[in-house]
C-alpha cells in the first residue's frame, strides 16, 4: 500500500465535536435541535442505516424521532405524518430513507418536505439552488466528500474530476460541487462507451455505482484522489466498495476505504445540517 488513507471515522469525530459545541449553544438559549427520520418497508439495509443516524443524533445531542410504517402502508398516512412534523416548530430537520416502496412517487414524497428542514437537501427548490451556486442544504454524501477532500488539501481548480453514477443523491449533486470548486467534470454512467478512458483521466475519481470492485488500479491514474462510496456485501458477507482497494491503492495518492470511509461521513454531514437547520429556524 502506497496510497494515503483517508479516515473517514476520524474526521467524521472532529466534525460531531464542533457540532456537538454548536448544538450546546442552542441548549443554552432553550432549543434542542431534533431530526425526524421516516422509514417505510423493511429493507434490511435501509434500517441498518436509519440505526446509525439516529444513534450519531444521540452521540451528538440532537433528539431524534423515529417514524417506521409498514412497507403497504398508503402514501397519504406517510404525507399526513411529513405535513404534522412540518408544522412541528420542535423538529428542524425531516428525513425520509430511501429507497421507498413501489407504490410511492419518491419525488413527490421529497417535495412535500418543508423546503427549511429537508435536511438531505434532495428537495427539487434546494437542488435548483445547489445547481445555482448557492446552496442551502448540500445533500450529505456529497457533502461528505467534499470535506475529505478538503482534509487532504486535495487541488480542485483545474483538476480533472470523474464521477462514475449519476444518481440524484450523489453522483448529480458532487458534480455541482466539483464544477463549483473549479474541476473539468465528467459523469461516466452505464451507457459510457469507454469507462477506463475516462477514469484514467481523473485527479479525482469519485466511485459511486453500487457495483462491487468494479473500478481496479489498471484504470487510475497514479496520483489520483480516489474516493470509494459504494458500499455492497460480498457473497461470504463482507462490506467492499466499488473500488478495487488492494489494486488502487498502490496506483493512487490518497484514497477512502469501505467500510470507515465515506458512509461514516455521510452520517455526520446530516448531522451537520440539521444543526444548520435548527440555527437557522432560532434566528
Ligand atoms: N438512501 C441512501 N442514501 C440516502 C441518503 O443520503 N438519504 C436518504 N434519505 N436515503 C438514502
Amino acid at each position: 500500500m502506497t496510497a494515503r488513507l483517508i479516515d473517514g471515522h476520524a474526521l467524521a469525530a472532529t466534525v460531531r465535536s464542533d457540532l456537538a459545541t454548536r448544538a450546546g449553544a442552542l441548549k443554552a438559549r432553550g432549543i434542542t435541535p431534533a431530526l425526524a427520520v421516516i422509514l417505510v418497508g423493511d429493507d434490511a439495509a435501509s434500517a441498518v442505516y436509519v440505526r446509525n443516524k439516529i444513534a450519531a443524533c444521540e452521540k451528538t445531542g440532537i433528539r431524534s424521532l423515529h417514524f417506521s410504517f409498514a412497507g403497504d402502508v398508503d402514501p397519504a398516512v406517510v404525507f399526513a405524518k411529513i405535513d404534522e412534523l412540518n408544522r412541528d416548530a420542535e423538529v428542524h430537520g425531516i428525513l425520509v430513507q430511501l429507497p421507498l416502496p413501489k407504490q410511492f412517487e419518491t419525488d413527490a414524497v421529497l417535495e412535500t418536505i418543508a423546503v427549511e428542514k429537508d435536511v438531505d437537501g434532495f428537495h427539487a427548490q434546494n437542488i435548483g439552488a445547489l445547481a445555482q451556486g448557492k446552496p442551502r442544504f448540500i445533500p450529505c454524501t456529497p457533502y461528505g466528500v467534499m470535506k475529505m477532500l478538503a482534509s487532504i488539501n486535495a487541488s480542485l481548480e483545474g483538476a480533472e474530476a470523474v464521477i462514475v453514477g449519476r444518481s440524484n443523491i450523489v453522483g448529480k449533486p458532487m458534480a455541482l460541487l466539483l464544477l463549483a470548486q473549479g474541476c473539468t467534470v465528467t459523469i461516466c454512467h452505464s451507457q459510457t462507451r469507454d469507462l477506463a478512458f475516462h477514469t484514467r483521466r481523473a485527479d479525482i475519481l469519485i466511485a459511486a455505482v453500487g457495483r462491487p470492485k468494479m473500478i481496479t488500479g489498471g484504470m487510475i491514474k497514479p496520483g489520483a484522489v480516489v474516493i470509494d462510496v459504494g458500499i455492497n456485501r460480498l457473497p461470504d458477507g463482507k462490506l467492499c466498495g466499488d473500488v478495487d482497494f488492494a489494486s488502487a491503492s498502490e496506483v493512487c495518492a490518497a484514497i477512502t476505504p469501505v467500510p470507515g470511509g465515506v458512509g461514516p461521513m455521510t452520517i455526520a454531514m446530516l448531522l451537520a445540517n440539521t444543526l444548520e437547520a435548527a440555527e437557522r429556524l432560532a434566528l
